[in-house]
């Protein structure tokens, strides 16, 4: 069966530092072609955790990562390269002309995606899925699943 076969995880972070914590794990075990698919509200943590993930992935200057709401995309160099995507103001049709499958299909670039819901059709199924949702002023639950693969990147 399929559903089985899909890993998942759940954890409460408890505010910002944690959620960045949890985003450097992630970059440090991160390989190349790595793809994130990140879903929640305004303000749920989904840029924090890039930045996290940037730390990880030795990127020089983590605290530059910034959503990308004018350019969509944003290309940062590090351990790996990370690719940096904003699709908010997109609708899910204009989402197809971006090129972002030129990132994951080189096999070379680390994609996160912010608002990935509206790339759904088009996103690898190899993706990590990270949801996030505001608990309470500080408190974010984050729920990751994807393919098996992911389970020994993810912290513990
Ligand atoms: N546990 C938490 N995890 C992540 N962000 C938190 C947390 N608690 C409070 N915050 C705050 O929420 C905001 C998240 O902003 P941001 O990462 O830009 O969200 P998004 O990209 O989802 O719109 C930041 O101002 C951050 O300080
Ligand atoms: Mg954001």
């Amino acid at each position: 069966m399929q559903g089985s076969s899909i890993f998942k995880r759940s954890v409460v972070s408890k505010g910002p530092s944690e959620t960045l914590r949890i985003g450097r794990a992630l970059g440090r075990s991160c390989r190349a072609g790595d793809v994130l698919a990140l879903e929640g509200d305004l303000g749920s943590g989904k840029t924090l955790f890039v930045q996290g993930l940037a730390l990880g992935l030795k990127i020089a200057r983590p605290g530059e990562v910034r959503s990308p709401t004018f350019s969509l995309i944003h290309e940062y160099r590090g351990r790996l390269p990370l690719c940096h995507a904003d699709l908010y103001r997109l609708k899910s049709a204009e989402t197809l002309h971006l090129g972002l499958e030129e990132y994951w299909g080189t096999g070379r670039w680390v994609t996160a995606v912010e608002w990935a819901d509206r790339a759904q059709k088009f996103l690898p199924k190899t993706s990590l899925r990270v949801k996030f949702e505001t608990l309470s002023p500080m408190r974010r639950r984050i729920d990751f699943s994807g393919p098996p693969e992911w389970k020994k990147k993810l912290p513990k």
